[in-house]
């Protein structure tokens, strides 16, 4: 090597070490906080009300003075809805950035798509909203603050055999979502030892518009209810599309159909079904109240959906952890997440159990003259 060229190699590799040491710790006077989200794209909703939530809770620690002496940055960035960007987005928050922890995604394949990053690189991630069995299954520095879909696709049976009375339902899958499949999976499990019957099952892919072929065999299947274990955008359309076949059977889903958009795009076609998700702002607990309060005024008087609870709840659990472990160092950053328990969350008390998922109770939401309106409640 030519002694100028050693040089340079010298000084790079210095400049690297610096750049790395200073990344990793977060020694400087913030403490680096990552996220990924879907701001923009087919499920901008989703990430835009996560977003939210977690700034909110951000900015209420920055303002009661941060956490071990220091104001916490957020550093979002934007998946776009689109698989391949997660991957990018938290490689990015790692590597360039040096986040000490990092919060998100709502839906669950673009979870995993970034929790064995994370998991390499022992940066605990903590999913708000990702149901998917398979998420924390990713190794022991990935958490979630709510319920997974074993727990949810059983309320949704027991809900399809007990309050629906349906003797057979169909199910339809979006083939392109983790969320989508795992759910159907774990529906069908617990509706068949209900002693229901699965009547004629089909996929979708995720982002189509025209669902009348899929319809029109499963009403001639002739079931007593649609299970649809989709995301909002595409039950909207399905929804649309089912009322102008003549189909007035119930259709139901789980906490994907949770957006304000559910309802703008689906109108009056969307009356009647019913969805399970994961809290209502209208459930009185203290924390809930105070967290509408505070969410209303800093949103221009948005009512805050599931997913603003979350995002919120997912950044005030790991500065709980932050604050026992009295420190920000990932492997004991990681024990203290781990240790959460009895949490007062505004989505309701979070206890970390031994698989780092959330043992919750899951609210079930009936669409009545044109409102989300409570139905029912299942405690975990
Ligand atoms: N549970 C969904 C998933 O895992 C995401 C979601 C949660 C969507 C809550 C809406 C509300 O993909």
């Amino acid at each position: 090597m030519k002694p100028s060229l050693l040089l340079h190699a010298v000084f790079a590799s210095a400049l690297g070490l610096i750049g790395l040491t200073s990344c990793k710790s977060s020694s400087g006077d913030t403490l680096k906080v990552g996220e990924f989200a879907s701001l923009t794209g087919k499920e901008a909703t989703f990430g835009t009300s996560s977003h939210e939530g977690t700034l909110l809770a951000i900015e209420q620690v920055n303002a009661a003075g941060g956490v071990l002496g220091k104001k916490l940055e957020l550093l979002t960035e934007d998946d776009q809805t689109k698989a391949g960007e997660p991957a990018n987005a938290v490689n990015k928050l790692i590597s360039k950035d040096g986040v000490v922890a990092i919060l998100g995604e709502v839906a669950s394949s673009r979870s995993l798509e970034a929790a064995p990053i994370c998991q390499q690189n022992q940066i605990p991630m903590i999913s708000p909203a990702s149901t998917n069995p398979s998420v924390t299954k990713e190794g022991d520095y990935i958490f979630r603050v709510c319920f997974t879909d074993t727990f949810q696709g059983a309320a949704l049976a027991n809900f399809a055999s007990g309050t629906l009375k349906a003797k057979k339902v169909a199910i339809l899958t979006d083939v392109k979502s983790d969320y989508s499949k795992g759910l159907a999976k774990n529906f069908k499990t617990r509706f068949a030892t209900n002693g229901g019957q699965v009547g004629i099952e089909l996929d979708f892919n995720g982002g189509d518009k025209d669902f009348k072929g899929q319809l029109t065999a499963i009403k001639s299947d002739v079931p007593d209810a649609i299970f649809l274990p989709g995301y909002y955008n595409d039950v909207a359309l399905i929804c649309i599309q089912a009322k102008q076949l003549g189909m007035n059977i119930p259709i139901f889903g789980g906490d994907g159909w949770e957006s304000e958009s559910l309802l703008t795009i689906g109108k009056d076609a969307m009356e009647g079904h019913y969805f399970s998700t994961h809290c209502s702002p209208e459930q009185g607990t203290p924390e809930m109240v105070s967290f509408v309060e505070s969410y209303k005024k800093r949103f221009n008087g948005k009512t805050p959906d599931a997913l603003a609870v979350l995002g919120y709840d997912s950044a005030m659990v790991l500065v709980d952890a932050m604050k026992r472990a009295n420190s920000s160092e990932s492997s004991a950053l990681r024990k203290a997440i781990a240790a959460t328990k009895d949490f007062a969350g505004a989505s309701g008390k979070i206890t970390l159990n031994s698989e780092r998922d959330a043992l919750k109770a899951l609210v079930f939401i009936q669409i009545k003259d044109g409102k989300f309106t409570y139905n029912a409640t299942v405690n975990p």
